[in-house]
């Protein structure tokens, strides 16, 4: 069942420039050539009955209900699976089609229960329309036998199937194959006897399913269908909106009844998603009600205090009196700002305005600082601009796709999708990742190799194909002379070229065989379109930057930039990474990358915001830290940041936290780092406001206020009322008017409006007067900074070594069914599929410790230690070990060290030399956590 507001065309649209120009009933329909008969009628308004095709779906013709006469052919043709052609005439209806329709409904209605009055779907069931459009109420047929009273599928947390209610149209079972790619559905048997089968006759939850909820969606009747449509009802109303999850960007219809959200279904305009959502933002948006919510307000004068809630009004006034006395006393930048990638881009605009401008100081970060800010660098100095260079759909025309240190499947689900259907169609896979991850073999796709790197050696992996790509001549020197700087292109080949970079100088360090190398770097030359999409394992090292770079190079070697099919493209994580960068959250640029010592920028957001903005930079987040240990640096406030479960080396940040005067800590649940904080302001969800995100690819999307803020004002909000309890004159009636001023203020934003966003649906910036309506791809032509300028990337190995004492590696990462610290996902249905972090080692590692599976393990590094449950697999190299952070129990962060990227800080959480040992009882940290977590469901909150 699709979302309330839209109208099924049948058939996915052609694409073709041809217009071909056709009769139906009369009327005459021009469509582009490859049209079905089908969409060509509904689009003149002709309504043929359907229960095999969807217009998401490639036509299948197997319920024959949609037949038609066509004039001077044989019989009785299928529209769905006819393709229109010029001078067509066709009738949808006539007596004898109207017969042969009868008889088909009366089929299915003799196998399908009528009771629809109880039915979820009742007024919104494909059968119901054929059966009310054909005036069928019952069958003269038996009752069919094979399906009546089979036992209804209840396993998976969100959706149910009801075989009774299941008419074997395999609209399913084709949306699991061609809208996600897991192929997890078939259909058994023959005739009556046929029916929907997940994964061999497993239940859901146990098949290869992982809850995507296509096939929910695509079913026309109610045997695939939300839980929450049969508890709550049909919704009443569909806001678009946009995902607060991970960084596709997935465009969303919010189906409301009254201010409950019943459903979400992903919006078939999506420009990112084009119809798909993942298990996240499909079904995991209960936290947004969870009754952890906090609502009220809450101050105290020390941490060891209990919390006293208090009004909106005394929390404000407190926060700005208490940042005035401390800069009074401490000096103006002894207080700082962080905003947050999960907000939207106005709320992080405005919070580093408040920053720049009511506390006039650029102490401002963003935790992009521990993600993604290597791409930033990197990529402005390489090619001019801070981001990726493609839309998603610029995947389906690549040839050679490398992945690197990342899983998309898991990451990037939506993007993930895309991607193994452009792999199933037949483009080359090369995964750089010290796992084999889920692209690297399942029974659908195989990469054509896999780089199984030692972690931390990414530079030498990315110069060694390098290496092979110039010494073998395989550049396009043609693109590089007309497009990049030659010098800085000879000085980077004599570089590369040196034995020292080969494959073979550099198997010893990052493990790979030189033949890998070898064959790799020339399927990737050879293309014609090579790709590289990138992640975390790329940025979070100590040569994050120099990676990047590299990878940089890489493609403007081969001439792989400035067209589909191409590209260098990081998937960001969180929902705002690329905004919060773009907003100028980081303490050495303005709005739109440009440095505070930019005189020309600065002036014109001295005149817009009428102060004098310092032309230093402020302190990065590590920085702080180190600040508030030296007693320098005394109050933050932290917008939707949760520092002590995602920072590195959790006991400095501690204590860093500790030592400050004023921490106050703006999120929509008491997260760790509020133990930490003097104030608690009550954050909102994405469903309680107005903005835009901005997600990996630049686009621009609309967030939209589904039900009014819990807590009574939205972020935005707050931070204006905070601006103004500071003395600094702050006022917008609505976000559209911060955007109003980031388009004033932004050379890349200029054309960008909300009334724009609402006429495209989405914009990927730059948007201004030389692209009005946006730029997908970037870098066309010329690059944004001129002439591309390649750099000497040499390798240097991290100070992260594995030693007698630490021999194994750990190296981090996430699973599809949780977020990040799992703030948002550990308050869902999501904790069915997944409920604890656990350590993947090989099977050899853990038998030379004496760990079988399952086990709980101790993890040491220098760092700290922590205690987790031990999965063995051969994903895995021996000598490396994998877990994830998506649990405060497992407190993954006290492991990690305080390595960091040479450019931008980001931190180092990939490396981190360890030993693993088998323990019998939890760790310190472990039930400490505990007795926190009870004590502040109890007693540390009290009301005033
Ligand atoms: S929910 Fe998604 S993965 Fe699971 S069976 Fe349906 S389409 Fe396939
Ligand atoms: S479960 Fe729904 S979509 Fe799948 S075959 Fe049955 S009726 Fe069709
Ligand atoms: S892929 Fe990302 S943006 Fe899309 S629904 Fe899933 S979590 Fe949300
Ligand atoms: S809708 Fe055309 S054959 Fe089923």
């Amino acid at each position: 069942m699709y979302s309330i507001d839209y109208r099924d065309l049948g058939t996915p649209p052609a694409k073709a420039d041809e217009q071909v120009t056709l009769e139906i009933d009369g009327a005459t329909v021009t469509v582009p050539a490859g049209t079905s008969v089908m969409r060509a009628a509904a689009l003149a308004d002709a309504r043929i009955p359907k229960l095999c095709a969807t217009d998401s779906l490639k036509a299948f013709g197997s319920c024959r209900l949609c037949l038609v006469e066509i004039e001077g052919r044989k019989g009785f043709p299928a529209s769905c699976t006819t393709q229109v052609s010029a001078g067509m005439k066709v009738r949808t209806r006539s007596p004898r089609i109207d017969q042969l329709r009868r008889n088909i409904v009366e089929l299915y209605v003799s196998d399908h229960p009528l009771d629809c009055d109880d039915c979820p779907a009742n007024g919104h069931c494909e059968l119901q329309d054929a059966a009310e459009v054909t005036g069928i109420k019952g069958s003269r047929y038996a009752p069919g036998k094979t399906q009546r009273g089979a036992a209804p599928d209840i396993s998976n947390p969100y959706f149910d199937f009801n075989p009774d209610l299941c008419i074997v149209c395999s609209r399913c079972v084709r949306a699991c194959d061609e809208t996600q790619s897991t192929l997890a559905l078939t259909i058994e048997g023959r005739g009556f006897d046929s029916r929907v089968s997940a994964s061999e006759h497993q239940p859901f939850l146990a098949s290869e399913c992982v809850s995507c909820g296509a096939c929910v969606e695509a079913c026309p009747t109610a045997a695939l269908s939300e839980k929450s449509l049969a508890q709550l009802g049909q919704p009443e109303k569909a806001v678009s909106t946009t995902c607060g999850y991970c960084g596709v960007g997935c465009t969303l219809k919010a189906e409301v009844k009254q201010e409950t959200v019943v459903r979400m279904v992903p919006s078939r305009a999506g420009a990112a998603n084009q119809g798909h959502a993942c298990v996240k933002g499909r079904f995991a948006y209960g936290y947004a009600t969870h009754k952890d919510r906090v609502l009220k307000p809450m101050i105290r004068k020390k941490i060891t205090d209990p919390w006293r809630e208090v009004s909106w009004d005394e929390a404000i006034n407190y926060t700005a009196s208490e940042f005035r006395r401390i800069q009074q006393k401490y000096g103006r930048n002894s207080v700082g700002g962080i905003t947050s990638s999960r907000c939207s881009n106005e709320e992080t605009y405005l919070v580093q305005k408040l920053v720049r401008a009511a506390l006039l100081t650029n102490n401002v970060d963003t935790c992009a600082r521990v993600c993604h800010s290597p791409t930033g660098y990197g990529l402005k100095h390489t090619l001019g601009e801070s981001a990726g260079t493609q839309a998603f759909t610029s995947v389906q025309k690549a040839d050679v796709i490398i992945v690197c240190g990342a899983n998309p499947i898991d990451g990037h689900p939506v993007f993930g999708s895309q991607l193994k259907r452009r792999l199933r169609q037949g483009a080359k896979l090369i995964v750089i990742d010290p796992r084999a991850t889920d692209l690297v073999r399942t029974p659908h796709i195989e990469a054509a190799y896999h780089l199984q790197l030692r972690p931390g050696t990414n530079v030498a992996v990315i110069n060694a194909l390098a290496h092979v790509i110039v010494t073998e001549g395989l550049t396009r020197e043609d693109y590089v002379l007309e497009r990049c700087e030659a010098k800085s292109y000879q000085e980077w080949k004599e570089f590369i070229s040196d034995p020292k970079n080969s494959p073979e100088a550099m198997e010893s360090v990052s493990g790979v065989p030189a033949e890998m190398v070898r064959g790799a770097a020339r399927l990737y030359a050879a293309g014609p379109n090579s790709a590289i999409y990138y992640g975390l394992g790329v940025t979070e090292h100590s040569q994050g930057t120099t990676m990047v770079m590299g990878i940089a190079n890489l493609a403007m070697a081969t001439g792989n930039l400035g067209r589909e099919g191409v590209g260098v493209n990081p998937l960001r994580g969180q929902n705002n990474v690329q905004g919060s960068c773009d907003m100028g959250s980081f303490p050495h640029e303005l709005p739109g990358y440009r440095h505070v010592s930019d005189a020309i920028a600065r002036g014109s957001f001295e005149t817009a915001w009428n102060v004098t903005i310092s032309d230093e930079p402020g302190l990065r987040i590590p920085n702080m830290f180190e600040a508030a240990l030296d007693g320098s640096f005394k109050a933050m406030y932290i917008q939707g940041e949760d520092f002590v479960q995602s920072d590195p080396n959790t006991h400095h940040v501690t204590s860093a936290l500790t030592a400050m005067e004023c921490v106050v800590v703006q999120d929509i649940f008491l997260v760790e780092t509020a133990r930490f904080a003097h104030v608690f302001l009550p954050g909102s969800s994405f469903l309680e406001k107005d903005g835009t995100f901005t997600n990996a690819e630049r686009r621009i999307s609309r967030v939209r206020k589904v039900m009014e803020p819990l807590a009574g004002l939205a972020d935005w909000e707050v931070t204006m009322r905070l601006a103004q309890a500071l003395g600094y004159p702050m006022q917008y009636s609505h976000p559209s008017e911060i955007m109003d001023e980031i388009a004033l203020l932004t050379p890349t934003f200029t054309g960008v409006s909300y009334e724009k966003l609402d006429r495209l649906g989405t914009i990927q910036w730059p948007c201004n007067d030389k692209a009005p309506d946006g730029t997908p791809t970037m870098h066309v032509g010329t690059f944004v900074r001129g002439k591309g300028k390649f750099y000497r990337t040499a390798y240097v190995a991290t100070a992260e070594r594995s030693t007698s004492r630490y021999p194994l590696l750990l190296t981090t990462g996430r699973v599809l069914y949780q977020y990040n610290v799992g703030t948002q996902t550990r308050r869902t249905r999501n904790l069915v599929f997944n409920k604890e972090d656990v350590l993947e080692m090989h099977p050899d590692d853990a038998e030379a410790r004496g760990i079988s599976e399952n086990d709980l393990v101790g993890v040491a590094s220098r760092a700290g230690e922590i205690v987790v449950r031990a999965r063995l697999t051969r994903r895995i190299a021996r000598g490396v070990v994998y877990t994830t952070f998506h649990f405060p129990e497992s407190g993954v962060n006290l492991v990690t060290t305080e390595n960091s990227d040479w450019a931008t800080n980001c931190p180092e959480y990939k490396v981190t030399a360890v030993e693993v040992s088998k323990v019998t009882q939890p760790d310190a940290w472990r039930e400490r956590v505990a007795a926190m977590r009870a004590a502040r469901k109890g007693a540390s909150v009290s009301v005033a």
